[in-house]
């Protein structure tokens, strides 16, 4: 019995088996199509650019600016036939745009490569990205303070180890989320400053020996200015891992409202309801509302943060310049883009529409003696105890109310003279969730009047 040889047995694979498989794994084209509009903008800039300085002719230039727009509308329209052989989106356009206007397209990529080309349209991808984010995020905080508007004096529990700690208001509770969203706007902003620098024509890797100029081609994409290295601008992809980091941090706050939300809407809780535009059915019991898109708000981090800790791993270790690694750089941003978007559309919507149940919330602000610090306080401030005598004292009385069945306000005087005989009927006006509110007048504290001066500064900073 004869054995094939180990050429033989693999052959009809390995005949076309190879080059089949390399394709496969080389191609990007599957997922940097998103990129087509960057691309054409970049090669507009760059054509127009060698034109202006006599490096192609403007007939060329001009043939190439028709030609691009034609591939523009192709692919906008969905009559663009992608290749797979043709690698890249890169690619793609350059040998469309050869079939549309002929020789002029062999002149497009003169003093540039694929690697400057790939730093600009993703680095002007994700410039976009964040520019959207940020907006969104306006959107956010703006629905938020409609809310907080709304309910400056709604009163709620504030929770720490979530239990119930002291009463507060639902606006000033909608103002932690505020600073939440700005402080994730001004990350976006920040990395917007440092992202503001165009790669093209750093080429290669090494810079061109033609006379173009970089300054006019980062000025018609709207960049700041050109990149200072070459080596650096082909290379680097701290602008997408920025866009990943304080999205991951981002899609962290909305996953925290997410979860309160899903606990608000049980009806243990019953706090809020989510409109039904954002809640869904089961298929078995007819009474369920179930949060889902708070849910899936609360799950996204997990895709973002495996993109933010998928690019790092990409790129470290990695030596200067390009390696195809990072062709790996671009569906994990783009999904990452995608979540944020998604959940923060679905945060603003959620926040807009969510019904507030001020009775409930009311009802549960004055469980499990929440004003038994203002009890403390008082005894300080009106009969001098030490604090931490105080602190005593009042847990004397709650312990004395709970096994009585009551709360605090409901303790009778000679109750509360039995733990401290100085205690006078003037304890009661702090005893009450209200008063309780109402004395947290500390700059950043929930007082209702503390909530409005707070929003008359957001509302001012998002005009401005
Ligand atoms: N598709 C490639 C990428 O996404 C484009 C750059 C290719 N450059 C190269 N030297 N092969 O990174």
């Amino acid at each position: 019995m004869s054995q094939k040889t180990s050429n033989e047995m693999w052959g009809g694979r390995f005949a076309s088996g190879p080059a089949a498989i390399m394709e496969e794994i080389n191609a990007s084209i599957g997922f940097d199509k998103r990129l087509y509009a960057e691309d054409i903008d970049g090669s507009k800039a760059h054509a127009e650019m060698l034109a202006a300085q006599g490096i192609i002719s403007a007939d060329d230039a001009a043939a190439i600016a028709d030609g691009l727009e034609q591939v523009r509308a192709e692919i906008a329209e969905g009559r663009f036939e992608f290749s797979r052989a043709l690698e890249d989106i890169h690619m793609n356009v350059e040998s469309r745009l050869a079939e549309l206007i002929g020789d002029p397209a062999k002149r497009l990529h003169t003093a540039r490569s694929r690697n400057d080309q790939v730093a600009l349209d993703f680095r002007l991808h994700v410039k976009r990205a964040f520019a959207a984010l940020a907006d969104g995020l306006t959107g956010f905080m703006q629905a938020l303070l409609e809310r907080a508007e709304e309910h400056a004096d709604t009163i709620m529990p504030g929770f720490t180890h979530l239990q119930s700690a002291q009463p507060v208001t639902f606006g000033h509770h909608c103002l932690a989320y505020v600073e939440m969203a700005a402080r994730d706007r001004s990350r976006c902003r920040d990395a917007l400053v440092r992202l503001d620098e165009s790669p093209l024509g750093a080429a290669a890797l090494a810079g061109t020996g033609f006379p173009i100029d970089r300054h006019r081609t980062a000025a018609a994409l709207g960049f700041r200015e050109p990149s200072r290295n070459s080596l650096d601008a082909v290379s680097d992809r701290d602008f997408a891992l920025e866009y990943l980091s304080v999205a991951a941090i981002a899609a962290t706050h909305l996953s925290r409202l997410a979860e309160e939300l899903v606990i608000w809407s049980t009806p243990q809780f019953r706090f809020v309801r989510l409109s039904d535009a954002f809640s869904t059915g089961s298929s078995i019991m007819p009474q369920k509302r179930n949060p889902d898109a708070a849910e899936l708000m609360r799950a996204k981090p997990g895709r973002i943060n495996g993109a933010l800790i998928s690019l790092l791993t990409v790129m470290k270790g990695l030596p200067l310049t390009y390696s195809k690694d990072m062709q790996e750089d671009k569906e994990q941003v783009f999904d990452a883009i995608d979540s944020m978007t998604l959940s923060l559309a679905a945060a603003t919507g959620m926040v807009r529409d969510v019904t507030v149940n001020v009775e409930a919330m009311r009802a549960a602000a004055g469980n499990g003696f929440s004003t038994a610090t203002d009890l403390a306080d008082w005894l300080v401030r009106t009969l001098n105890l030490p604090f931490r005598e105080a602190h005593h004292v009042t847990g004397r009385v709650v312990a004395l109310a709970e096994s009585a069945g009551v709360g605090l306000e409901d303790l009778p005087l000679d109750a509360l003279q039995s733990v401290e005989p100085r205690i006078t009927p003037a304890v009661y006006g702090v005893l009450s969730v209200e008063a309780s509110v109402r004395s947290r007048t500390s700059f950043g504290g929930t007082a209702p009047d503390n909530v409005r001066a707070q929003i008359g500064y957001w509302r001012a900073r998002l005009e401005a």
